[in-house]
């Protein structure tokens, strides 16, 4: 029986859900976090159906408010829960010419890919590198290597979570830390995420990869302690050439795959 915990916000659907499932599978306890109690219900019940007894603590929480990691650090230190693995995967997007989108749904985005992940980050590696031990899984995504028009603040946050994650990363080593850092970068993956982000009629939206597979990908990488997980094809295609494009191309490219496409 496996004693550890595991921690996963953005577990009620799409990529985090099927993170979630990997460490059930493995006989984690899972702490589930997103917004919506009946969705975590859902994802619990999923969870309950297919590995039995596996322990699940559901943690409703809003990412976007400032003060929601420490509120969230504090209900696992009171409930006397140690974080073995923490998987910073709740985010979203969202589509259209930057001088046209709703600043409030940014800054939120901002807020919840970016600013909760730092924090969270924060709080939960201090712990783990004082036990010398720990393994984190940063959500990033192919967008963290590319401009990316139509989705600019979007990417902007995943290229913010690519630098943040790589510089610990080298930070890690340094100190001689076990504690490990990994970044999952998906390539377009199918799960509500086009929706919410207002991009179901793309061609993105229309290619996508499964969300267990990518999850899967991600979740192997985390335990083997890799720096970055590049899921399918797709995704090691966008890395590779963001090596060698300029990000001009890049940037047209990118604006390809958020065109609008009807059948
Ligand atoms: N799907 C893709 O093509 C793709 C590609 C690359 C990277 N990613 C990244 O993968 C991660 C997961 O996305 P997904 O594709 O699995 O989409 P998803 O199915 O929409 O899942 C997003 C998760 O984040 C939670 N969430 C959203 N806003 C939140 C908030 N304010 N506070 C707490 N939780 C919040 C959602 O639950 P509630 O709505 O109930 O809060 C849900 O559990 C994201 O970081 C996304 O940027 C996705």
């Amino acid at each position: 029986m496996n004693e550890q915990t595991a921690l996963i916000t953005g577990a009620s659907s799409g990529i985090g859900f099927e993170l979630a499932r990997c460490f059930a599978r493995d006989d984690y306890r899972v702490v589930l976090v997103a917004r919506r109690l009946e969705e975590l219900q859902e994802a619990a019940r999923l969870l309950h159906q297919e590995f039995g007894g596996v322990d699940i603590l559901l943690l409703p929480l809003d990412l976007s408010r400032p003060e929601a990691p420490e509120q969230l650090y504090a209900e696992t230190q009171r409930r006397g829960l140690q974080i073995d693995a923490l998987v910073n995967d709740a985010g979203f997007g969202e589509t259209g010419y930057f001088a046209d989108t709703d600043m409030q749904t940014e800054l939120r985005m901002i807020q919840v890919n970016a600013t909760s992940l730092v924090h969270l980050t924060k709080l939960y590696l201090r712990d783990m590198m004082a036990r010398n031990y720990g393994r984190i899984l940063q959500l990033g995504s192919v967008a963290s290597f590319s401009p990316s028009p139509c989705q600019a603040v979007y990417a902007a946050t995943k290229a913010f979570v690519l630098s943040f994650t790589e510089a610990v990363q080298h930070e890690l080593k340094k100190q001689r830390s076990a504690v490990t850092m990994t970044i999952l970068c998906p390539p377009p993956t199918d799960t509500n995420f086009f929706q919410v982000a207002h991009a179901e009629h793309t061609w993105a939206a229309n290619h996508t990869a499964s969300a267990r597979e990518v999850a899967e990908e991600g979740y192997d990488a985390m335990m083997e302690g890799a720096a970055r997980s590049l899921p399918t094809l797709a995704a090691k295609a966008n890395f590779f050439s963001s090596l060698v494009l300029p990000d001009s191309v890049l940037a047209t490219l990118m604006n390809t795959q958020l065109q609008e496409v009807r059948h």
